[in-house]
């Protein structure tokens, strides 16, 4: 996946310039603390140095994720257009272009971001978007008040992995009466992302949410450790990209976790492919999350008509 044409060049633009050496020695201190979960209080974004090498190495990333959340979510309930958007731990702004490209109706959306020069950085990249209105707002949402009406979009992208156990269950308990429709929320695909995901979404359906995606039931969730539910994006890395990383491949694979849970139920649910495809000649493995609530491998062969070139065309993530 490839950033909007509009957003790589905001991206770029605010790259220019930078120090490789410095962007990369500020892209490996990122990549150390998410790979340590390193939760001490202090955001991960204090300099100019720390955004300039997220947008960098991590923005593309996780617009690749969310943007594929919200295109599953479009799928699932075509009625939902939203006009309103809440992101919450906003960071440079990368879910309000996701959202703007998934649903250009999009007319109003606060972004609540705790770092500064975050924020200034999302500004300025979002500075020539003319649609949808945009209030940033500098805040610490496990303490200030988020307030305002609730939104048809609230959006909570790779943050609850920054918060301790319980701002997670205060902040979601607290993000539902803001959501007047969906809520979506993305973690990194490991196995700790994963469970709090799970959290996350028992804590909805406990309070009357409808799961839209990816799980097509309220169930308790099928998979038991060490197996975990995740997807994966492949994004492009841009040259600066792989000089800051100091890798060689043009791309790289994102693993996401994620759940988006609305106040109305989608219309109907479809089993969801919650793993690569294992692909032979004349068949096709597709492991299922189903609508019973069971999860599992299924065999489809060319004896399967209409069904086998369904799952031949489907792909890790998508719904069958
Ligand atoms: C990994 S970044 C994700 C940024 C953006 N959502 C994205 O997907 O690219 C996590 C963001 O959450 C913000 N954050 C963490 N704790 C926060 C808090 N208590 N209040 C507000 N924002 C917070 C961080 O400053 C950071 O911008």
């Amino acid at each position: 996946m490839e950033l909007p044409p509009l957003l790589r060049r905001a991206v770029d633009r605010a790259l220019s310039g930078a120090a490789l050496t410095d962007l990369a020695a500020a892209a490996a201190d990122l990549s150390q603390r998410y790979r340590e979960e390193r939760r001490d209080g202090k955001t991960h974004v204090a300099s100019d140095r720390d955004a300039l090498a997220y947008l960098a190495v991590r923005l593309p990333a996780t617009y690749a994720a969310v943007r594929a959340s919200f295109a599953a979510v479009a799928e699932a309930r075509p009625d939902f257009a939203p006009k309103s958007a809440l992101d919450v731990g906003a960071g440079p702004g990368t879910a309000l272009w996701a959202a703007t490209e998934c649903w250009p109706e999009l007319a109003d959306v606060l972004l609540v971001e705790a770092s500064p020069v975050f924020r200034a950085f999302g500004e300025r990249l979002a500075a020539e978007i003319g649609q949808p209105r945009m209030t940033w707002r500098t805040s610490d949402i496990t303490v200030d008040e988020i307030g305002g009406d609730p939104r048809d979009l609230v959006i909570l992208a790779y943050v609850l992995n920054e918060l301790e156990p319980d701002d997670r269950h205060r902040l979601v308990e607290r993000l539902w009466p803001l959501t007047a429709d969906t809520l979506v929320m993305v973690e990194p695909g490991t196995p700790a992302g994963w469970q709090r995901i799970l959290a996350a979404r028992r804590q909805l359906i406990a309070s009357g949410g409808h799961v839209v995606a990816p799980c097509p039931h309220a169930k308790e969730c099928p998979l038991q450790p060490p197996d975990w539910c995740h997807f994966a994006r492949r994004v492009a890395r841009s040259r600066l990209h792989r000089q800051a990383k100091g890798a060689d491949v043009p791309w790289e694979d994102e693993k996401f976790s994620y759940v988006a849970v609305s106040r109305k139920q989608a219309p109907a649910s479809s089993a969801r492919v919650i793993a690569r495809p294992r692909k032979g000649s004349g068949r096709v493995t597709l492991k299922l999350c189903r609508p019973d609530g069971s999860a599992g491998d299924q065999l489809f062969s060319r004896r399967d008509g209409a069904q086998f070139k369904r799952a031949s065309r489907s792909d890790w993530g998508s719904s069958l």
